[in-house]
């Protein structure tokens, strides 16, 4: 079996812990606890291969903070997360990208850009086509997710294995 790292970045508040802990546990839970940094696992079944990932849910509420942070450095590929509410969280995702490939120092490397909380449809400041417009531009793969109603959630997760392995 493989083991691959993921890390998971973007602003605060956008459902980070929240699409981890739905991946790992398949709970949700409404309340707000801002997160320093937290180590989950779980385990993936990817084209009939068992695959060991290490998830760091790392700190939304400081832009920069992940780069203090040295185990970022061992991502085998990131999740970058927005808030389809937010237009500021999703102008952040280009950001976080640009910081992944600088300090992987290459043009292309693994990542998914979930815009999450899609289940608040009538709060939607980010259209979807505006975001997977830029995600093709940007070589990421892009989901709409919601950790809440479970939407995308492991599809997001399983696809950034898959560009791991391809990669
Ligand atoms: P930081 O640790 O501060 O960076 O936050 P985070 O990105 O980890 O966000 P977190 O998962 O803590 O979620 C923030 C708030 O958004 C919480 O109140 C969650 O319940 C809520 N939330 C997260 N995901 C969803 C979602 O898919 N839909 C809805 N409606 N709310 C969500």
């Amino acid at each position: 079996s493989k083991e691959f790292t993921v890390v998971i970045i973007g602003s605060g508040g956008v459902g980070k812990t929240s699409l981890t802990v739905q991946l790992t546990e398949g709970t949700f839970t409404e309340d707000y606890n801002p997160t320093i940094e937290d180590m989950y696992q779980k385990l993936l079944n990817v084209n009939n291969e068992k695959i060991l990932l290490n998830l760091l849910d790392t700190a939304g509420q400081e832009m920069y903070s992940v780069i203090r942070d040295q185990h970022w450095r061992s991502g085998n590929g990131f999740i970058v997360v927005y808030d389809v509410t937010s237009k500021q969280s999703f102008d952040d995702v280009e950001k976080f990208v640009d910081l992944v490939k600088k300090n992987k120092e290459a043009d292309e490397f693994p990542i998914v850009v979930c815009g999450n909380k899609c289940d608040l449809t009538s709060d939607r400041a980010v259209p979807e086509k505006v975001a997977k417009d830029w995600c093709i531009k940007n070589s990421c793969l892009f989901y709409e997710t919601s950790a809440k109603k479970k939407i995308n959630v492991e599809e997001a997760f399983v696809g950034l294995v898959k560009l791991i392995i391809e990669d």
